[in-house]
């Protein structure tokens, strides 16, 4: 599902990551685990095509990605990737349903079908009470949990989230790992998924440590 080999990535004269390399499997769940500069949003971008490499090869889907254009790049990551970022991104002037509607109104989707789909979601989830609400109205964990859907709701078969656990307290934490591991479980959604705690629990099949600009299994 994800390969990448030999990356090198640097900004100026910091080198973040160092001829690293990583392959994840369809439907597998993987954390990465690293201390805050170790460059795990830096990693999550060159997956998520937010960013490219100095140097390596990636590919997603089976196929090589770092070459194509930033119109093909954009049209895989709406359809291809999910993304949860830590501060939720959700955007304060649309309620919740609003929200998580909004990548289906980008991918060109009817207002009817986006809504259903949305709600869908909601329902699965049991979060259909959340639907007009506006995020201010929201607790952490309850805005975290809509970005996760949100970040779902274009079928995408990489969900990427990058810290979304580190603004939470513990029960929210552990709400906010559950639904990533039923997301992945049920949906057969491949999670990459980074932390900067050493000893969070997480339902990963792999767990590796960013260090030194490389993996190491954790
Ligand atoms: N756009 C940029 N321009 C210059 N330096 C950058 C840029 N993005 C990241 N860096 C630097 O690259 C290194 C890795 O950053 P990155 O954001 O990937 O780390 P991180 O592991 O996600 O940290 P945190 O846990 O604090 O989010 C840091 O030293 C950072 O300052
Ligand atoms: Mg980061």
């Amino acid at each position: 599902m994800i390969e990448l080999s030999n990356i090198w990535k640097s900004y100026g004269a910091t080198g973040v990551l160092k001829n690293l390399s990583l392959r994840v499997d369809g439907g597998e769940f993987v954390s990465i685990r690293g201390k805050s500069g170790a460059g795990k949003t830096t990693l999550l971008k060159i997956i998520g095509l937010l960013e490219r490499p100095d140097s390596g090869e990636v590919r997603l889907f089976g196929r090589r990605v770092d070459g194509l254009g930033d119109d093909e790049r954009s049209r895989l990551r709406l359809h291809g990737i999910g993304f949860v970022f830590q501060f939720f991104n959700l955007i304060p002037s649309l309620t919740v349903l609003e929200n998580i509607e909004l990548p289906l109104a980008l991918a060109g989707v009817d207002g009817r079908s986006r809504r259903e789909r949305a709600l869908e979601l909601l329902r699965y989830f049991d979060l259909q009470g959340l639907a007009e609400r506006f995020p201010d109205t929201l607790s952490g964990g309850e805005r975290q949990r809509v970005a996760i859907i949100r970040a779902l709701v274009n079928s995408p078969r990489i969900i990427v989230a990058d810290e979304p656990t580190s603004s939470l307290d513990d029960e929210n934490s552990s709400m906010v790992m559950e639904l990533l591991g039923r997301i992945n479980r049920e949906g057969g959604v491949t999670v990459v998924l980074t932390t900067t705690d050493l000893h969070e629990e997480i339902p990963a099949d792999k767990d590796y440590i960013l260090k030194d600009g490389r993996l190491h299994e954790y």
